[in-house]
């Protein structure tokens, strides 16, 4: 069989720096090739390189049986390849129908936009889609995330894509929307597309990739049909060296209550919760989306203060009504969406990490900027983060590594109380363990950690109790000896049906 794109000796540039070095891949109809490596392996360059984003340096394209040096995106377009990049790129003002029409609308004998046509087939590619609850009237800008997503999907399909390329569809997805989106994959693989798939939750990589391939520091390090490996191979290629423990634990040295919520509420959204956060504790809290989870942190960092209830800390009532305020307490908060809220992107590194902690580094007046750099240095080292250095500006870094930024910020507060929302989303295997290890020896210093995962084995592994959210209350506390898969598991859905009963 040919393949729909195949690559050769591909290679590629950025400021004399190699981010790909001779890699091969390709793609066959009806499959499903993922593409795996470590943030900053070259995941996201291989496929702008595909998508005609980015020109390679050297090596051949081939789109069935044309040999291209480079590819533009209206030849990508016209290949019949269509990427899903993991910043939507839809119009908020447009409709469902319009955007997934755009460019390619359907005319009538008259030449003009034949409307009910457009309509009729947006609405036959969402129904295909499994999405007969999309409007094809409303306007992008007001669905949700899965929702988009579809959209984008729906465009894709409709110019006849042979080769979809996905970038961590599912980083942003609740469980629900992943699984829908699992079955409209292999539908699409059925119907003969030739699929991309990069992601960092090897279960889906299992689930739907019929072949892998690993890039490591840019190189290939090989492909293999997905009988052939096993998750404990697939790291191993990925990271190059075997990691230790996936969730390693010190021993707790628990301390006196930092943090005491009663009663906490903000309108239906935090309902009347109570709970202690104690020196030297990762509490971690559990729940379905829309439980409350994110929206507890909010109220607890003063974005969206409490609307009654009190909160303690060390035994003190304080208030609580601005993120500066909750700062000012030694609060720090990395929040789940750090695309939007955690960097200035035009900015470098040692910006970044050095702004929420001003006060570290200058004697009011001017920045020190020898102090600025030393401190980006240590925190590059100690979390991991893959960059040429202090001054590289963050926009220029992999997505992951971006994460790790965020992140190196909010330690730099040095802060007594650190909230984490879903603090390793996007982030690869053996990073993962890095920043899971480095939380153990942040709590075995003495801070308390509230860590929100939606991950089970991450809330697992991590937490000495755990905090399982509902419809906006606090249903159950479990401590580490009782918590597993069956114990949360359960109080996340007993909780649902009782609600649905009552
Ligand atoms: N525009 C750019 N200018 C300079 N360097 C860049 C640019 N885009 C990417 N890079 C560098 O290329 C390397 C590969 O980045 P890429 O985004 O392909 O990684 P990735 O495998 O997708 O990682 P992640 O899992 O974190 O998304 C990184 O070192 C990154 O800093
Ligand atoms: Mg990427």
């Amino acid at each position: 069989m040919t393949a729909l794109v195949k690559l050769e000796g591909l290679s590629k540039s950025f400021a004399g720096i190699r981010v790909l070095k001779d890699v091969d891949f390709d793609v066959q109809p009806g499959e499903v090739h993922a593409l795996l490596g470590e943030n900053g392996a070259g995941k996201s360059t291989l496929i702008k390189i595909i998508a005609g984003v980015h020109a390679p340096d050297g090596g051949v394209i081939r789109i069935g049986n044309e040999e291209l040096k480079a590819i533009t995106p209206h030849e990508a377009a016209k290949g019949g390849i269509a990427t899903v990049y993991q910043e939507l790129l839809l119009f908020p003002e447009l409709t469902v129908a319009e955007n997934v029409f755009l460019g390619h609308a359907p005319k009538t004998r008259l030449r003009t936009l034949d409307w009910s046509q457009m309509r009729r087939r947006a609405r036959q590619l969402l129904d295909s889609l499994d999405s007969p609850d999309l409007d094809v009237d409303v306007k992008v800008g007001t669905l949700s995330v899965a929702n988009r997503q579809r959209v984008e999907i729906a465009k894709a399909l409709s110019q006849d894509a042979k080769v979809l390329i996905m970038d961590e569809p599912t980083a942003a997805l609740a469980d629900a929307d992943v699984r829908r989106l699992m079955t409209v994959i292999k539908r699409l693989r059925e119907r003969g597309v030739g699929i991309i798939y990069v992601s960092h939750k090897l279960p889906e990589i299992f689930e739907l990739a019929d072949r892998v391939t690993v890039l490591r520091d840019g190189a290939l390090i090989g492909t293999r049909a997905i009988g052939d490996v096993t998750e404990q191979s697939l790291v191993a290629m990925m990271v190059g060296r075997e990691i230790g423990q996936l969730f390693p634990k010190p021993e707790p040295q628990v301390g006196e209550t930092l943090l005491k919520v009663s009663n906490l509420s903000f309108g239906d959204r935090v309902r009347d919760i109570s709970f202690e956060l104690k020196r030297g504790e990762i509490l971690g809290v559990a729940g379905l989306v829309g439980s409350g989870r994110t929206e507890l942190a909010l109220t607890i960092f003063g974005i969206t203060p409490a609307t009654s209830g009190t909160i303690e800390i060390e035994g003190r009532a304080v208030t609580i009504s601005t993120p500066k305020q909750a700062r000012n307490l030694g609060i720090a908060y990395v929040p789940e969406d750090r695309g939007l809220q955690g960097l200035v992107k035009p900015m470098t590194i040692g910006q970044n990490i050095s702004m929420a902690a001003l006060h570290r580094i200058t004697n009011g007046i001017f920045i020190n900027f020898k102090a600025e750099a030393q401190r980006a240095a240590d925190a590059i080292s100690q979390l991991g983060i893959r960059a040429r250095g202090p001054e590289q500006v963050v926009g220029q870094l992999s997505g992951g590594n971006q994460q790790k930024v965020v992140l190196g910020k909010w330690l730099e507060t040095e802060p007594r109380i650190l909230i984490m929302d879903e603090p390793t989303r996007g982030i690869d295997v053996g990073a993962k363990a890095e920043i899971h290890a480095l939380m153990g020896r942040l709590a075995q210093k003495g801070m308390a950690i509230l860590m929100i995962s939606s991950e089970l084995p991450e809330v697992l592994g991590m937490s000495d109790r755990v905090l399982v959210l509902h419809g906006g209350r606090l249903v159950t506390t479990i401590d580490r000896a009782h918590a597993n898969p069956e114990s949360v598991g359960a109080a996340m859905t007993r909780a649902t049906l009782a609600q649905e009963a009552a």
